[in-house]
């Protein structure tokens, strides 16, 4: 029996997207593919309200973090850590072989521009990595607000940010947060199967990566670009199958609106947000509260692992606390195909079950 998914991807995906899955196979070289994939890529643009070249690759979002050490880090990279992700960001950076400070926030807080502009003081940085959604706390970090400050007093400082949890649900600019690569994987809030991620890239950021030695090639921006550039395609095979679930899912999305979809995954957000204030505390500092999870701390000691075996026989899942957090707190992910009846209906049965 399928679970409902309350966690932080993969998410619910909606019947007829996955039935564009079993479309007969095209060939990745032919006239067809071109249409279906310049038209995720135009779509995808519109969605985001941006002329920034996007690309879309068949991998999770995790090889952003390797493209971003392998394309962009020059000098140095400093990566802001008040998490699981944005750890692992810095991590991927030094073992790609390249030098990273991490700027160490507490778990559950978010970064501020001032703290970062403080930190870039510090030393000779050419890349900044930023978490703008921490799963692992459910923390919300202005990015935008980061993006404007740093540009302007370092406009050559390559930004990167992980929206992998958010896009799709959270209101996201490239162009006002000034980045210049945020990506994103396709199992969160974009409501598709996992499997692809897409990026948004400067032009700066390409340019300045033909400079930089030991791309690779699947990881090589300059190569994935300049062949967008002649063929219009992707430089190796992609998951046929799943752009044209990303294509059908642009057209929903694109109806829906990104306004349209902010305002509901904020309803969402603000319902699990009072609810946890009238029984436990969100965990996240006040103000900055993710609208895609929620992670709640377990102020009265229930058991998270319980509580999820008797929402399974219920047919649903929520996800216990990250890493450290097991137990200590838990998440209600409220992304992607959900919908507030579906809030309603989930904290219901966690009230029923705990007898809160
Ligand atoms: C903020 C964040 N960054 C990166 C990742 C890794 O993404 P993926 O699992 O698509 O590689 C995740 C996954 O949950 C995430 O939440």
């Amino acid at each position: 029996m399928h679970k409902r998914l309350f966690i932080p991807g993969p998410t619910e995906v909606s019947h007829d997207v996955l039935m564009q899955q079993a479309k007969p196979m095209i060939g990745h070289r032919m006239a067809e593919y071109t249409e279906l994939y310049t038209g995720i890529i135009d779509k995808l643009g519109k969605y985001f309200k941006t002329d920034k070249n996007i690309t879309v690759l068949t991998s999770s979002g995790t090889l952003w973090m390797d493209i971003t050490a392998r394309n962009l880090v020059g000098k140095k990279a400093l990566s802001v850590v008040n998490g699981a992700f944005s750890k692992r960001m810095f991590q991927t950076i030094r073992d790609c072989g390249k030098e990273a400070d991490m700027l160490s926030l507490e778990w559950g807080k978010a970064a501020k521009p001032e703290v970062i502009l403080k930190a870039l003081e510090q030393g000779d940085y050419d890349v900044l990595t930023l978490a703008q959604n921490e799963t692992s706390t459910g923390v919300r970090s202005p990015a935008d607000e980061i993006g404007k400050a740093v540009k302007k007093e370092y406009p050559d400082i390559m930004y990167v940010v992980d929206a992998v949890s958010s896009a799709g649900g959270d209101l996201l600019l490239p162009d006002e947060m000034h980045t210049d690569i945020m990506f994103f994987s396709s199992q969160k809030a974009f409501a598709l199967p996992p499997g692809l991620s897409v990026g948004i890239v400067s032009d700066e950021a390409i340019e300045k990566a033909r400079s930089i030695p030991g791309r690779g090639h699947y990881t090589s921006l300059p190569a994935i670009f300049d062949y967008y550039a002649k063929k219009k395609q992707n430089p190796a095979t992609p998951n046929v199958s799943l752009m044209y679930a990303l294509s059908y899912q642009l057209d929903r999305m694109l109806k829906e609106t990104p306004e349209g979809r902010y305002e509901r995954h904020l309803e969402m957000a603000k319902m699990v947000r009072e609810w946890a204030n009238k029984h436990f505390e969100m965990f996240p500092e006040p103000g900055y509260e993710s609208v895609t999870v929620s992670t709640i701390r377990n102020t009265q000691g229930k058991s998270v692992a319980e509580l999820n075996k008797a929402l399974a026989e219920r047919n649903m899942a929520i996800s216990n606390g990250y890493g450290d957090l097991k137990e200590k707190t838990f998440r209600i992910a409220h992304m992607g195909e959900l919908t507030p009846a579906d809030i309603k209906e989930v904290l219901w049965h966690i009230e029923d079950i705990w007898e809160l």
